[in-house]
């Protein structure tokens, strides 16, 4: 294990600080070590392996599709991009789609299209917010250590204070072009926007006519015990993006419109190579089927209920929704790294924040070994 962890520091260059462990294979909520090791994996890629690790149903539909065809130019039409294009209407009551490879790309396609489509240029995002690291994306991203080696970065854009209407009120203009937001944060520790502050953001919607993307990139696909966020608010965005879960670990990633929207897009507006490729959909395709046949997003809802609940009695108080979880502990980074040694991956996105994105197959068992390793330890 450790000549991996020095060749790292020799080749790679050095963006991670990594945790010193080498995984080597995965098997439904379990992760296996280069030495063997067993771990219950509470993370899943940050997000992203909901159906589990090496799913039997997501290999077959993948393998078959490779044998067949990988790749081939946006200049041709491929089946399963229009069929998973049918399915995420489906899913989000959007009407038009277009898909890349990761999640920043989703928000930069989907900041192209607020600006061509309003015709304005400013864009409103929220305190504490992360949504990527590429120029744009990292524009509307709150944290100044990330935006400030890279200015200038794309502007205007006014961060308002989280949940604070009044704030809201101060910095929309008729110059807005769209307001993004991750309707539970997930980088930031996993706070929820509140039905109010929703409420606001739509109504003031209609008296400066701008657009509301919302960023489900990390709560997409059942994360919170819905399809998506946005239908624990009532109200429909115009605009969503998604990636992580979206393909379990192949790299896909999409941005959905309204038919308003798209009726305004021009071809040559934005594009991508690889985005939408026929592997990167059947990818995607198979992890909806997985989802559905076994009824993950009830799951998600009924085993993130569970783990609050444990969590509770032990008298710590869970956020979020579904399996998208946070709570606070003295020392989350030494909570992080005793859970390791007992075998639990858990994360960190503070000295203070434990987040938990289990795959959404977890089940009360695997719950159970988690709870008493942590009960061992102490929060
Ligand atoms: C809400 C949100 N948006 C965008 C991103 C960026 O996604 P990616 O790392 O795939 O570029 C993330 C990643 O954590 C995210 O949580």
């Amino acid at each position: 294990m450790q000549d991996i962890i020095d060749k790292e520091r020799e080749i790679y260059i050095p963006f991670f600080k990594r945790l010193s462990v080498v995984f080597e294979r995965g098997d439904g909520c379990w992760l296996f070590d280069v030495e063997g090791k067993k771990y219950l994996d509470l993370v899943a890629g940050i997000a992203c392996i909901s159906i589990g690790h090496s799913h039997p149903l997501f290999i077959e539909r993948v393998y078959e599709q490779m044998r067949k065809l990988i790749h081939v130019s946006n200049l041709y039409y491929t089946k399963p991009q229009i069929e998973l294009a049918e399915k995420l209407k489906e899913l989000t009551g959007l009407s038009k789609f277009f898909f890349c490879n990761s999640g920043t790309e989703a928000v930069e396609g989907a900041l192209k299209i607020a600006r061509k489509v309003s015709g304005k240029r400013k864009f409103i995002a929220l305190e504490n917010s992360f949504h990527g690291r590429t120029m744009g994306a990292l524009s509307v991203t709150w944290k100044e250590k990330f935006r400030k080696p890279f200015e200038p970065l794309i502007s205007p854009v006014d961060f308002c204070r989280f949940n604070d209407v009044s704030d809201l009120k101060k910095k929309l203009d008729d110059k807005t072009a769209a307001i993004i937001i991750e309707p539970i944060q997930g980088e930031s520790g996993v706070h929820e926007v509140s039905r109010e502050y929703m409420d606001a953001v739509f109504d003031l919607k209609e008296k400066y006519e701008f657009l509301v993307i919302f960023d489900e990139v990390q709560t997409g696909f059942g994360r919170t015990g819905r399809w998506f966020a946005y239908e624990h608010y009532g109200h429909k965005p115009d605009i969503i993006t998604m990636a992580k879960a979206m393909g379990s670990g192949i790299p896909v990633g999409g941005v959905g419109v309204t038919d308003e929207i798209s009726d305004r897009i021009e071809v040559s507006d934005h594009g991508s190579t690889f985005g939408g490729n026929p592997l990167a959909c059947v990818a995607s395709l198979a992890t909806i089927e997985v989802i559905e046949r076994e009824k993950l997003v009830d799951n998600s809802e009924k085993m993130g209920k569970y783990i609050r609940d444990q969590l509770e009695s032990m008298g710590v108080y869970a956020r979020g929704k579904g399996l998208m979880i946070g709570f606070d502990t003295s020392d989350a980074p030494g909570f992080l790294s005793k859970m390791l040694s007992e075998g639990v991956v858990v994360n960190n996105t503070s000295e203070k924040t434990i987040r938990l994105v289990p795959p959404l197959i977890l089940e009360r068992e695997e719950v159970d070994f988690a709870i008493e390793k942590m009960k061992k330890i102490g929060l």
